[in-house]
């Protein structure tokens, strides 16, 4: 058996122990042979191969980004993208392929094995957590790691100064980073896509936190946008090479605050900090159970499925399950966070 891997979509901690769980497990075990494809889709589209076999994968667990390399490249959208996909498989004699990522790329290995009858297992992979079918994503823990270690070191200097921090963190459609880090660290205000926010409400909570003798972290995911028409987001504007791109929600809102507070603010954009570097123990231990349950499922000829975790059980649910609709916060769990605003 010859199995093809490929890593798209956003970078996250976590890859490649899982590219480490599939390749030792596939070879200790099955005796299989492996090819990674680069950059996501763009690999099989253009026969870009990299060598993949246990001492590929050695040293590799705790390195963050992916060796095979990603990018968001959509076959679906290029001219004759399923052939050309077919035609590099067959000529690598590909018999099953493991594609790790997000909606996008997963979106994608859905169509090509429910459609196309391409041998594909999925393995799910956001920092955003926002994939449903799956209680976690790897990636996850890592960023909000960061973002929370971010937010304890602001406290000291917002109150040094008796200043109003805005923190903006990633997170487009989802605001799970936001509220995990925001609740860890302890802000006072949490913002999040799932639902439109009031600065005049935002203000009062700033406000208060000012009358306690403290200053306010504000958290805010890259994604939320007020309620009212007083701003209008640049939302979802293109960057020069078709990637999204949001326009600041951070900045603006700190400016907000200062006109309407009189109180000084400042904004940190985490950016892709929280993408990078080292995963967490939980996120390799993750990982590394998506990798040998994916290869299991290529041993079982269980295609165009996905591995999930369901409470500590890695399952497989078909792909198509996890790409149909994000996974968001629901409003009884903001109520819950909530009562820590202000
Ligand atoms: O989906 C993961 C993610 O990190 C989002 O949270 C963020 O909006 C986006 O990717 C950033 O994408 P890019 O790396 O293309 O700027």
């Amino acid at each position: 058996m010859r199995v093809g891997v490929l890593t798209g979509g956003g970078d996250c901690p976590g890859l490649n122990a899982v590219i480490r769980g599939i390749v030792r497990k596939g070879v200790q075990e099955y005796g299989y042979d492996f090819v990674g494809f680069r950059d996501g889709w763009r690999g099989p589209l253009e026969g870009d191969t990299v060598h993949l076999d246990i001492p590929a994968v050695r040293g590799i667990l705790p390195r963050g980004g992916t060796i095979l390399g990603s990018s968001r490249t959509n076959p679906l959208q290029q001219e004759n993208g399923i052939r050309r996909i077919k035609d590099n498989l067959a000529k690598e004699e590909i018999d099953a392929l493991v594609a790790i990522g997000g909606e996008d790329t997963l979106g994608v290995a859905a169509r090509l094995a429910d459609e196309y009858g391409i041998q594909v297992v999925g393995v799910p992979k956001t920092i955003d957590n926002d994939l449903s079918a799956t209680d976690y994503t790897f990636g996850f823990d890592t960023a909000v790691n960061i973002a929370t270690e971010a937010i304890d070191r602001l406290h000291t200097t917002a109150e040094s100064h008796m200043r109003v921090l805005v923190v903006e963190v990633m997170g487009r459609h989802a605001g799970w980073i936001a509220l995990h880090s925001g609740l860890a660290g302890g802000a006072n205000v949490i913002l999040i896509p799932e639902r439109r926010f009031d600065v005049d409400q935002v203000c009062a909570w700033v406000t208060s936190r000012f009358k306690a003798s403290y200053a306010p972290i504000v958290v805010v995911a890259e994604g939320a946008q007020p309620k009212d028409g007083d701003m209008v987001l640049k939302d979802d504007s293109l960057d020069s090479f078709g990637h999204v791109r949001l326009s600041g929600v951070g900045e603006w809102l700190a400016k907000q605050i200062e006109r309407r507070t009189g109180k000084e603010a400042r904004t940190t954009v985490l950016g892709h900090v929280q993408r990078g570097g080292t995963p967490s123990a939980f996120d390799r231990w993750l990982a590394t159970r998506f990798g040998l349950h994916a290869i299991e499922c290529v041993r079982d000829g269980e295609f165009g499925k996905m591995v999930a975790l369901r409470g500590t059980d890695i399952v497989r649910v078909p792909i198509a399950e996890a790409t149909s609709r994000l996974k968001t916060v629901d409003a009884s769990l903001y109520e819950e966070v909530s009562v820590f605003f202000g």
